[in-house]
């Protein structure tokens, strides 16, 4: 592509919250991203794709303090995580950075003294829920209550799940914190505004005409929003809040969604440190008000209002440029339902990595993905159809069955005549193109089907296998034929490359050499070696589903927060806060006589599996348990569990077994082993132990 027509395009995913590992809901959104980028890098385009951890917020602090360390450890460790994630996927960052940073602490004081020199920020006093015992003010999502205009009992302190309607936490009726249980109380403190208002003739302009937003998302925002006073922006916090104290606020923070979108601009400048160039490269108006740069966003539709008033209203207060383009996506289901931990289909982006081809699921979120709005939906069943007739059908069967009969000659010297076949599918280019540009995904993953099937009649036509048969008469024509194959597989990996990079450098190890640009999709290649065959992708198996859904479940009950704790994907599990453990159970019940290890070492603790579980009608206090010790060893164990446990929440989680205690008859069957369970003073539950994640039925305790 001539230097002339390149774009500069910079790019951006939401910042994932550190508080959460990365699921296949988030990598609808990340996946989609990666596509766009990839596409415009290969069309010659300076592209850069930037995201960093959102790690700032109440639910990390109380995330951390359960888990007994720092914010910085915990985010840490979580970034990591997610990096792995990523690659996993191969979603491609230029730079994945932290809201925690320097960089971003500096530029959060550059764009807030722009917005108090415009006179836009305010203070006044605001009340809200404090918990006395956990020492916090409460975030809406760890109050419930009663609602108080429907009487629902178990709602959130912002908004209820039944009615619908929307109320402050302090309307509450019996409100509760989720983190101690104990009723907060209600305290004054002041808090910073963006009076938003100032910004309504450029916000209700821009979002009309500015041409970043499809219409009926502006005309969401003119209905909802913008038809009214805008309300002023809460944009800080009183102390503690994990996250930047405001250089003149002492004892206020930034509201975590006041620094999560200014990471994009933190992420630019640490880009730039590392390649060259400054972030007026991207993010400034450009002398004449010509943008420097285009910017993107994906996001997905809860996140809109953020990105489409708040944001587009700092970046115009301080006088950055504004972006090109908001694209925004639906919510991904599976099975047709939103991903339930409970039903198991809470996916994992680790877990289906453990499982499947990441590949795979990149084609078929790119198959679903149109552009809009719509929530798309992961249904198995689809899923394994889908990818087994197109990429295994269609795309690797086109060279596995023809490849091989050019190892020894390599491509035909010149391009045969393949009856026009080569020429259309380059001209179909143009129609791919501009479908990848809109984000239509869909539409170029159809046009690229559509050329592989007449790849496939072709050769179902011409049938190599017999040529192979025919002997040295045929040999040309063999290698013809198989070069017409070669080439249009290479053309559709090529035209797949955005999507499927690794089946583009398996197609380029093969014949041809590394894809690295769109316009190779033009011309067929003659007379080059062809590589050794080597297998490219396999067909997904049912018995591949059901492992991956079992380990979803297993997953599930070992991450389940604690009863009372939100289920939200935002807020963390939270255990038992140390100010609710008396010391009582000690007391209660004091340390047996000492045991040297030897005694120790003669109980033989494994990590086992629950395979099934069911009521003995006839005991008040069993469940009759087949566990797993790993491979086919499974043992059944009469445990004292009963009402405590719901027997179906248990099939499928780890616990720990004693599993060399002597086997015991009882009255309704043979018990063989112990499955280990805290009780005792302090109350009347039975604990469960499970392991951390990772852990593998067999495993000894030591
Ligand atoms: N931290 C904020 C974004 C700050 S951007 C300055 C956030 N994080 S998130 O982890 O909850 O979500 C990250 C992105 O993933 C969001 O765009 C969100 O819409 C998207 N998705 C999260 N769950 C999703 C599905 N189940 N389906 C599709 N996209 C989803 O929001
Ligand atoms: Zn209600």
């Amino acid at each position: 592509m001539a230097a002339s027509s390149a774009r500069r395009i910079l790019v951006t995913s939401a910042l994932p919250y550190a508080n959460g590992h990365i699921h296949l809901g988030h990598l609808v959104e990340y996946i989609q991203t990666d596509i766009f980028v990839r596409f415009q890098k290969l069309r010659g385009h300076r592209c850069i794709y930037l995201c960093a951890d959102d790690t700032h917020g109440t639910a990390i602090m109380i995330r951390a303090r359960a888990e007994g360390r720092s914010e910085q450890a915990l985010i840490a460790a979580m970034r990591e995580a997610h990096c792995n994630d990523f690659a996993g996927f191969r979603v491609a960052f230029d730079h994945y950075g932290s809201t925690d940073s320097p960089e971003n602490r500096r530029l959060c004081g550059m764009i807030w003294q722009r917005l108090r020199d415009r006179g836009l920020v305010v203070s006044r006093g605001v009340e809200q829920l404090y918990d006395a015992t956990a020492g916090v003010f409460l975030a809406d999502r760890f109050v419930k209550g009663t609602c108080p205009k429907c009487g629902a009992a178990d709602q959130y302190g912002d908004s209820c799940e039944k009615c619908g309607a929307a109320y402050a936490p302090g309307d509450l009726r019996d409100p509760a914190s989720t983190l101690s249980g104990t009723r907060p109380e209600i305290r004054s403190a002041e808090h910073l505004f963006v009076t938003l208002e100032q910004m309504h003739g450029f916000l209700a302009t821009w979002t009309r005409e500015s041409g970043a937003l499809d219409p009926r998302i502006a005309n969401y925002l003119a209905g909802h929003f913008l038809g009214e006073e805008l309300r002023d922006w809460d944009v800080s916090r009183p102390a503690p809040y994990f996250g930047f104290e405001i250089p003149d606020a002492p004892g206020h923070f930034w509201y975590v969604w006041f620094d999560a979108p200014i990471g994009y601009l933190a992420a630019t400048s640490e880009w730039c440190a590392a390649h060259g160039g400054t972030l007026d490269d991207w993010w400034g108006r450009g002398g004449t008000n010509t943008p420097a740069a285009e910017i993107h966003h994906f996001i997905g539709k809860d996140i809109t209002y953020f990105h489409t008033l708040f944001w587009p209203a700092m970046l115009e207060a301080a006088g950055l440029a504004l972006p090109t383009k908001v694209r925004i996506h639906g919510f991904l289901t599976v099975n047709g339902e939103k991903m339930s931990k409970s039903r198991g289909t809470f996916l994992l982006a680790r877990t289906y990595l453990d499982h499947l081809d990441p590949g795979m699921l990149r084609y078929f979120y790119a198959a679903k993905l149109s552009g809009g709005i719509d929530d798309i939906d992961l249904d198995l069943d689809e899923f394994a159809t889908k990818v087994n007739a197109d990429l295994v059908g269609k795309v690797v069967n086109l060279a596995s069955r023809t490849a091989r009969w050019l190892e020894a000659t390599g491509l035909a010297a010149a391009y045969p005549d393949d009856g026009g076949l080569f020429a259309r599918a380059a001209a179909d280019g143009a129609e791919i193109a501009a479908a990848y540009e809109d984000c239509d995904t869909a539409r170029a993953m159809r046009a690229i089907m559509a050329a592989a099937d007449r790849a496939n009649a072709y050769v179902d036509a011409e049938q190599p296998w017999k040529l192979a048969k025919a002997g040295p008469d045929a040999a040309a024509k063999l290698r013809d034929v198989a070069s017409v194959a070669l080439n249009l597989f290479r053309q559709l990996a090529v035209y797949l490359a955005p999507v499927l990079p690794t089946l583009a450098e398996q197609a380029g190890a093969l014949v041809g050499g590394p894809i690295r640009v769109w316009d190779e999709s033009q011309t067929p290649l003659v007379g080059l070696p062809v590589a050794a065959f080597q297998p490219l992708m396999n067909r997904v198996e049912k018995t591949q589903l059901e492992a991956l859904l079992a380990a979803a479940r297993a997953e599930t009950v070992t991450d389940t927060p604690p009863q009372g704790a939100p289920q939200m994907d935002a807020t963390p599990p939270t255990t038992a806060t140390a100010t609710e453990d008396s010391g009582a159970a000690l007391a209660a019940e004091p340390l047996a006589a000492q045991c040297t290890i030897d005694d120790f070492a003669k109980v033989d603790l494994r990590v086992a599996r629950i395979l099934a579980a069911e009521e003995v009608p006839e005991a008040k206090k069993l469940l009759k348990l087949t566990i797993s010790l790993g491979g086919d060893a499974t043992r059944t164990v009469f445990a004292g569990i009963k009402g405590f446990h719901e027997p179906a929440a248990l099939v499928g989680r780890l616990v720990v077994v004693v599993a060399n205690l002597a086997p015991r008859q009882m009255k309704f069957g043979l018990s063989e082993g112990m499955v280990v369970a805290a009780s005792g003073a302090g109350g009347p539950g039975v604990y469960l132990l499970a392991p951390d994640a990772g852990a593998l039925p067999g495993m000894r305790l030591h």
